[in-house]
């Protein structure tokens, strides 16, 4: 090797050793930043197990919940004029989730090989928008006026740039946006859905969202926007909607955290907005519109809060790799 060359070498090593804080991010772009999740539906869920199962499982033996209340109407009673300001608001609405360190991989049609280690588990969850019980009726469902509408707009994160920080969020979404972005998401998710449809606000169109630049990367993924009237409110199960269910991509034996950890700390966006489908332009106003970052950050008791072993513990673990390996490469190319 060169002299000079080798000098640069050593240099660059060093300076790397002084920055280290700037390369865990390197890599965690690379770690990090895509997550694997198998989604869930009717009849199967992650991993193709039989979705009754994977639902008993999570009802019967979950580690970590949440649960984030959110100003939502009287669906019930028709919606005052738009002109009257400020609807009244009713306590009962809100995100939850539910996540599980080990379910087992029984009964599955797709299963990793067998390598020996044992039987294999795999960390799953589920997000659902609850509507107050006190607006059920008689039957169990919900009583909807239909003057009511509703968007329910949730943004993808599988297979997508995720923004780390919204592991340690607590439901507003405030640790990857400002104040001003989320209140102008919120008035542009109102103006640009029309009638009989949802569109998403997109961030690059927001300018106090875009200048957030990449720790806000999470809400620049496909978002979802569902329009559901008040027919189909009516037909939720116990007044409750499944917005998403998930298992990790990647099976561990018993005892193995890491998946949980990192699956199980993932905060979901959620963006809802409640509409009166008599006005002209259907607009209330925002003041029944709500941005969640819906996480699993309460243990239940027996059980760690994912991600929570030694707060922080992914970031420092990496941090931690990162100077042993750079230091490694440094004493090879001496
Ligand atoms: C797997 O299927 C069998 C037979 O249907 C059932 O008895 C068992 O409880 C299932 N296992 C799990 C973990 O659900
Ligand atoms: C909702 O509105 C209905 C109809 O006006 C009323 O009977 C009911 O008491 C209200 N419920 C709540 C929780 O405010
Ligand atoms: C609506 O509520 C917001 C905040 O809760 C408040 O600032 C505003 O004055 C209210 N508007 C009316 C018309 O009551
Ligand atoms: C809106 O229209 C429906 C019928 O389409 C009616 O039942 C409801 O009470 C109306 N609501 C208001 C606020 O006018
Ligand atoms: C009540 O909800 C169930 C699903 O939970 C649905 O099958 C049924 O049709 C609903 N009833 C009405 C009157 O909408
Ligand atoms: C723990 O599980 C992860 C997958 O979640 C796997 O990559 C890792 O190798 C496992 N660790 C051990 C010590 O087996
Ligand atoms: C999850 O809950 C089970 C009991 O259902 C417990 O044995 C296990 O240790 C818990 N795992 C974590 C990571 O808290």
């Amino acid at each position: 090797m060169h002299h000079t060359t080798r000098t640069h070498g050593l240099l660059r090593c060093l300076t790397a050793i002084a920055g280290i804080s700037s390369i865990p991010t390197t890599w965690a772009a690379k770690s990090e930043d895509s997550i694997g999740l198998l989604y869930a539906n009717d009849r199967d869920g992650p991993w193709y197990v039989p979705r009754a199962e994977f639902d008993a499982f999570l009802t019967n033996h979950p580690n970590a919940t949440g649960n984030y209340p959110i100003p939502g109407p009287n669906i019930s009673a028709p919606a005052a004029p738009s002109s009257l300001g400020n609807q009244s608001s009713v306590d009962g609405w809100s995100w939850s989730i539910v996540v599980s360190a080990d379910m087992p991989l029984v009964n599955a049609s797709y299963k990793p090989d067998d390598d020996g280690e044992g039987p294999f588990y795999y960390t799953g969850g589920k997000v659902t928008f609850n509507a107050p019980e006190s607006l059920l009726g008689p039957g169990g469902n919900l009583t909807v006026d239909d003057g009511w509408q509703v968007c329910i707009f949730t943004w993808q994160i599988n297979d997508f740039p995720y923004s780390d920080k919204l592991r340690s969020d607590d439901g507003t979404c405030t640790s990857v946006l400002s104040d001003e972005c989320i209140a102008d998401m919120k008035s542009e998710a109102l103006s640009a859905t029309v009638k009989g449809q949802c569109s998403c606000p997109i961030m690059s169109k927001i300018p106090s969202c875009e200048r957030l630049g990449d720790v806000a990367k999470v809400f620049n993924n496909n978002c979802i926007g569902e329009f559901r009237t008040a027919r189909s409110l009516r037909l939720w199960e116990g007044g409750k909607l499944e917005t998403g269910a998930y298992g990790d991509a990647e099976a561990h034996h018993l005892g193995n955290n890491t998946g949980y950890d990192n699956i199980g700390s993932l905060a979901f966006p959620a963006l809802v907005s409640f509409w009166n489908a008599n006005t002209t332009n259907g607009i209330l106003d925002d003041s029944l519109t709500s941005l969640s970052c819906v996480r699993a950050a309460d243990a239940v008791e027996g059980s760690t809060a994912p991600g929570d072993a030694e707060s922080g513990g992914i970031q420092l673990r990496t941090g931690l790799a990162g100077t042993g390996i750079v230091l490694a490469l440094c004493m090879l190319m001496l």
